[in-house]
């Protein structure tokens, strides 16, 4: 039904079935005329391009993303290449001259995950990690943990990259201490699962981007910063310096709006191609709501289809789902060992299915490209192969 909207991507790839889109998605055919539109714009604007994307650009794209979290404040989002930077710029909004406490889980992603375990060589960071398994207990376990604190920082994601579990990371914010920064890793569910993001947006940070289910490609990642927030994070850039200041005598002032979390000059291309998918879904009538409610029924088909098949491998005792009700837009397979899982994959490249792999994991991801008839495929290619 979406499929022509990806006219160019799938056309590239005529023998494959992509079923890596968690990882990275096809862009829809719009990002190509995004990216001419980019070229054309730094040819028409050259030095003044800088106040175009201010004045025109983020403003728009802003909106865009605002509309489809419902966030009632589109202007407190702010852009940069990757959510490492950002990460990175929050740790350093901490005071860094005392003990910082940092309680996390074992599943959040390698830009923090790896980041925070560096730091905590330093001495002066104590890292808590709580094991998203059994997810059954999960939000109880982390609930009890955020309760023992104190905590300088809460950092968790709404569907975590290593399983597809998605939790209640709003009913989390709201029970928050209130001393420890909030953030929540949306990458895994910012066009993809609905948040109730209302609830939490005078409270948490977010941080996603635009390379997953928002389809633009890399280079456009945003956070969120809660309205009241007047933070002075030491990693900062000059744009930071694009707004009004507040400085206090000789220090180094920061404006008051998301723009304390700006770092510095930036290919802006990602967010001419962020924008152009997210009017694309909007011109289709594509709400986050919609998106998923489409891929939870290939997903359902799947795992219909599989039970049906009682595959050695593929099967319940193998898939970590808690609940399809709570989970992202990929399905997560143990195998139990890094090396059946490779073949696997290897196995199903053959077959022209793109798959991918976390160690023991293997993971599905559905996406608008796929119809009824590719999901069946996978299962046959699934059944037809013997490891
Ligand atoms: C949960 C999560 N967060 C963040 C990222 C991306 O991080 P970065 O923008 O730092 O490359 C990924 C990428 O796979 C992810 O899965």
């Amino acid at each position: 039904m979406y499929k022509k909207l990806y006219s160019r991507f799938l056309a590239a790839h005529p023998h494959e079935l992509h079923f890596a889109c968690h990882s990275h998605h096809y862009w829809p055919d719009v990002t190509r005329d995004a990216q001419i539109q980019y070229w054309d714009d730094c040819c028409k604007y050259v030095d003044d391009k800088w106040s175009y994307f201010f004045s025109q650009k983020v403003p728009q794209v802003q909106k865009l993303i605002a509309e489809n979290l419902r966030a009632s404040y589109p202007e407190q989002f702010v852009f940069a290449q990757n959510t490492h930077e950002f990460v990175m710029r929050l740790m350093s909004s901490l005071n860094w001259q005392k003990t910082i406490r940092i309680l996390t889980t074992d599943s959040e992603f390698y830009s923090f995950d790896r980041q925070v375990n560096r730091l905590e060589e330093l001495g002066n960071f104590e890292v808590v990690k709580i094991p998203t398994q059994p997810f059954a207990t999960f939000e109880q376990r982390f609930s009890k943990a955020m309760s023992e604190g104190p905590w300088d920082l809460i950092f968790i994601s709404h569907v975590f990259f290593n399983s597809g579990y998605a939790c209640d990371v709003a009913k989390l914010a709201q029970t928050a201490p209130a001393e420890a920064l909030f953030v929540i890793d949306g990458y895994h569910g910012f066009m993809a699962v609905p948040l109730n993001f209302p609830l939490i947006e005078e409270r948490a940070f977010y941080v996603a981007g635009s390379y997953k289910y928002a389809q633009g490609g890399e280079g456009a990642c945003f956070l969120y910063v809660p309205p009241a927030t007047r933070h002075r994070p030491f990693y900062t850039g000059w744009f930071a310096e694009l707004s009004k200041l507040s400085a206090v005598g000789k220090q180094v002032g920061y404006p008051v709006d998301a723009l304390q979390y700006a770092g510095s000059t930036m290919d802006f291309s990602g967010l001419y191609r962020l924008q152009a998918t997210l009017e694309l879904f909007k011109n289709e009538g594509l709400s986050v709501q919609g998106i998923h409610a489409f891929v939870q029924q290939n997903q359902s088909l799947f795992l219909r289809e599989l039970d049906q098949a009682q595959h050695a491998t593929f099967n319940k005792s193998h898939l970590l789902i808690h609940d399809v009700n709570h989970h992202g837009h990929f399905l997560t397979f143990d195998l139990g060992s890094t090396e059946i899982t490779q073949n696997w994959v290897k196995a199903l490249a053959s077959k022209g299915i793109k798959t991918d792999s976390r160690g023991s994991k293997l993971r599905f991801g559905f996406g608008l490209y796929h119809e009824a008839e590719d999901v069946r495929k996978v299962i046959a290619a699934i059944t037809s192969l013997n490891i």
